[in-house]
């Protein structure tokens, strides 16, 4: 059987990974290559989507392509920057600046355009660019328009398509209607790239590399490690695989317990524990030349997880010895999923492949293994969602397949960590005064800024900034002005990435201080038995993920614990659960007062009110 299959271009856009998992949830294969790739190996393929990218077409270096790429007789769909570059080749114009749209927009399509089938005229679609068609091809006809801008462009005969917006994310409401009118519709595929052939095939590229050898295999206690080990079962002579869990003293309530009862009940022979906490807390390790840790005087994030992810090594060594296996020479299996496998330029996912930025399960050593042919990636073909499925149609139970992700450092980047060395600047703290004169003030609200950094996404870039506390009304807050607030900061001020608000005081009775903190097992105790309560009380749809973070700031106190919520399905973007529509005021208040009463070293009972961006999920 012939499998349908896409071929998507990449010309730098954030949301080309998005694209590949659109097209693979509507049952067909897509890979990823450069925007030049050869055309004799678009060939083989049954259509080609051109992602958005950050450039321009019309600049003096634009990104370079085959033009015959649009004479194959293949359809073509371009997206945003695709779609200009479709306009530039058939002989149109493109210009920056005749009307920006970053945003939910609403457009008007015209329903003769194959790619609008079944739609009503008006929709609501993302626009995010900064340049737009200033004149059209001659012989492209206009498929949508935006007021005066082009939303949409085709050739009918040619089977090129080109849309302004972005049908790849949830923000365009009938984006998979469109992408499905491509890909059946103009493309004549059916959608035959299934689930269970995708599995058989996972289980048959196992068998084939690993034969009849051992395996190691690391399992957190996530959905993507506990996948893997039940893809080497079914691949494997169980007695060849050995499954390790660490406990490395971050994790959550109970979890190692409970994530070692469900991976005993997948059937696996060797499942060692192995209870390192004290390695953990008291290693000093070397990587890049450079000594790090112990972990109890480390405040950089970064620096934390390099020296986690030095000692999971060490341990998985370790073991390896006392079971007789040599660990540089056995085989072992990582979960890592196919959005990082791209990034990382994986050979797996895509024979073309090119590295656009190396992924944390990609370092050093990882790669010195695969070099020797020793890891092997048994998740490299799903995303996150598609792992779940797979999860389910393994029958691994529903509290691993639903689990909500946690990170390999666990609980270390959740005791924010403080050792005095950040001041506000004279300077900056004018500014914020200024700014919350303006955005807060006038509605009740008031605002400090708190010298501890955390971990932000702004411009495509990493950003590692100021918290904003924002406080007035307590449990009365309007929450659509707050969120307002938490927008109108951090785009307002360069110094300010992460906005929280205080629930459980109305004014604050003091100055509010941040004093030197390291982590040791007793605050990571004290986080483990708020987040315990949190989670309790915060797990429930839409939430996505929910935790609670512990901060060395207080007013008469040592701490103050700051809730943080996340709706969203790709972990790419997301906002905070919207008190009063998500999850109701008064389950907030309850877990507030829960908070003050049971915990006594807690001073402020603070909500995370940032959306991704300019705030990531984790605070580090
Ligand atoms: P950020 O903080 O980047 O997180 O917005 C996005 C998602 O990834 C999870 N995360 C991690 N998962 N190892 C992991 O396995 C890590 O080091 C790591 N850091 C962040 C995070 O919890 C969220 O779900």
């Amino acid at each position: 059987m012939v499998i349908d299959k896409i071929a998507i271009l990449d010309c730098g856009g954030q949301y080309t990974k998005v694209i590949d998992r659109k097209v693979r949830e509507l049952a067909v294969k897509s890979e990823i290559f450069p925007l030049n790739v050869s055309v004799d190996i678009l060939r083989e393929y049954h259509g080609i989507i051109l992602s958005g990218g950050p450039g321009s077409v019309w600049t003096d270096q634009p990104l370079t392509y085959d033009p015959q790429l649009f004479s194959l007789g293949i359809p073509v769909l371009g997206i945003c920057y695709g779609m200009q570059l479709i306009n530039q080749y058939f002989g149109g114009v493109v210009r920056p600046g005749v009307k920006t749209e970053y945003g939910e927009t609403e457009i008007e399509v015209e329903p003769a355009c194959p790619l609008f089938d079944g739609l009503d005229s008006k929709q609501r679609v993302l626009m995010s660019h900064g340049d737009s068609v200033a004149q059209i091809a001659p012989d492209l006809k206009v498929g949508a328009r935006s007021g005066n801008v082009m939303a949409a462009v085709y050739h009918e005969e040619r089977k090129v398509y080109g849309v302004q917006f972005h049908p790849e994310v949830d923000l365009t409401e009938n984006g998979k209607v469109i992408l499905t009118n491509f890909l059946w519709r103009i493309c004549g595929l059916s959608g035959n790239y299934l689930l269970e052939d995708r599995i058989q095939t996972a289980i048959a590229k196992i068998k084939e590399k690993v034969k009849d050898e051992k395996i190691l295999v690391l399992v957190s206690g996530g959905v993507d490690s506990a996948v893997s080990a039940a893809l080497l079962l079914k691949a494997l002579q169980p007695e060849n695989v050995y499954a390790i869990h660490i406990d490395h003293g971050l994790m959550r309530k109970n979890e190692s317990d409970i994530v070692c009862e469900n991976l005993a009940r997948l059937g696996i022979v060797h499942l060692l524990r192995e209870n390192a906490a004290g390695q953990f807390f008291d290693s000093v390790v070397e990587a890049s030349g450079k000594k790090i840790g112990p972990l109890t005087q480390l405040v950089d994030p970064e620096e934390k997880r390099n020296l986690i992810g030095e000692v999971f090594i060490n341990v998985v060594r370790q073991t390896a010895a006392r079971l007789n296996l040599d660990f540089d020479k056995t085989f072992w299996a990582q979960g890592t999923l196919r959005p990082d496998l791209i990034e990382s330029g994986n050979p797996d996912v895509s024979s073309f492949a090119h590295r656009i930025k190396t992924h944390h399960n990609d370092v050093d050593i990882v790669r010195k293994a695969r070099e020797k042919g020793l890891v092997v990636e048994t998740n490299w073909d799903w995303h996150k969602d598609e792992v779940r499925q797979v999860a389910r149609a393994l029958g691994i139970d529903e509290s691993i397949a639903a689990r909500q992700p946690f990170p390999g450092p666990g609980l270390a980047i959740r005791v924010i960590c403080n050792d005095g060395q950040y001041q506000i600047s004279d300077a900056q703290s004018r500014l914020f005064e200024e700014v919350i004169g303006k955005v807060a003030q006038p509605y009740g609200y008031e605002g400090s800024v708190i010298p501890i950094r955390s971990v932000g996404v702004q411009g495509d870039c990493r950003s590692y900034r100021y918290l904003s506390v924002i406080s007035g009304k307590g449990l009365a807050m309007e929450w659509d002005r707050v969120y307002n607030i938490s927008k109108d900061i951090p785009n307002q001020t360069d110094f300010i990435n992460r906005v929280a608000y205080v629930l459980n005081k109305s004014k604050l009775d003091g100055l509010l201080n941040c004093h030197p903190m390291y982590l040791n097992p007793e605050n990571v105790e004290l986080l483990r038995e708020i987040d315990d309560l949190v989670v309790k009380k915060l797990n429930r749809k839409p939430v996505s993920q929910v935790f609670a973070v512990l901060l060395p700031v207080g007013i008469t106190k040592k701490y103050s614990v700051a809730i943080r919520t996340i709706v969203t399905n790709d972990f790419m973007t997301g906002r905070p659960a919207f008190i009063g529509q998500d999850v109701s005021m008064d389950l907030i208040a309850e877990l507030s007062r829960d908070i003050e009463s049971k915990f006594s070293a807690i001073d402020l009972v603070l909500y995370d009110v940032t959306s991704k961006p300019p705030a990531t999920v984790e605070w580090q």
